[in-house]
């Protein structure tokens, strides 16, 4: 058993003791109720179940949960699903999925919101050329499985948020 403490979306959790072989995903899930991250392949291989850990430099990155034991977050800054919406009210980046019917079952969806997320901030401390964008976008979600084919709505519905404000993402 491990002590952990971590803080998610903003909010500090622990000490809470856990299992040294607890995953991450059964933390989130389980423990703390946080069932907006979900659990497909249980390999690292679909990428549903990432999540965003923000690194004390100032850089984030997303991270699978389903094969990470939760210690291995201890002390960690992360973002969930549930720490998109402010207040009742979706991101653009939501917006955008819904508007573009991004999602049928939604099970890839908590995923492709961190990763584009992570994305978006990528690009607005970096902004690149238009030309650079949808490979750029392709990079990001490459990996992300959707079992219902949304693919090519979720690189749309990013696009659309970038060149909504071109100023802030682009060069
Ligand atoms: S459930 Fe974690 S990568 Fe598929
Ligand atoms: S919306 Fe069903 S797996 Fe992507």
């Amino acid at each position: 058993m491990t002590a952990l403490s971590l803080t998610i979306n903003g909010t500090p959790f622990g000490p809470i003791e856990v299992r040294d072989d607890l995953s991450m995903n059964d933390f989130l899930r389980e423990v703390l109720g946080m069932t907006g991250t979900k659990f497909g392949c249980g390999a690292a291989q679909c990428l549903s179940c990432v999540v965003i850990v923000d690194d004390p430099a100032g850089s984030s990155a997303t991270r699978p949960t389903c094969v990470m034991p939760a210690v291995s977050f201890n002390g960690a800054h992360i973002r969930t699903v549930e720490g998109h919406a402010r207040a009742g009210q979706l991101t653009a980046l939501q917006k955008a999925f819904v508007a573009h019917y991004a999602f049928q079952c939604g099970y890839c969806t908590a995923g492709f919101l961190n990763e584009a997320q992570v994305l978006l901030e990528r690009l607005e401390a970096a902004p690149i050329p238009r030309a650079g964008l949808e490979q750029a976008i392709l990079d990001a979600l490459d990996g992300h499985l959707c079992r219902c084919s949304g693919y090519v709505r979720y690189h749309e519905a990013v696009r659309d948020v970038v060149l909504a404000e071109p100023a802030r993402y682009l060069l």
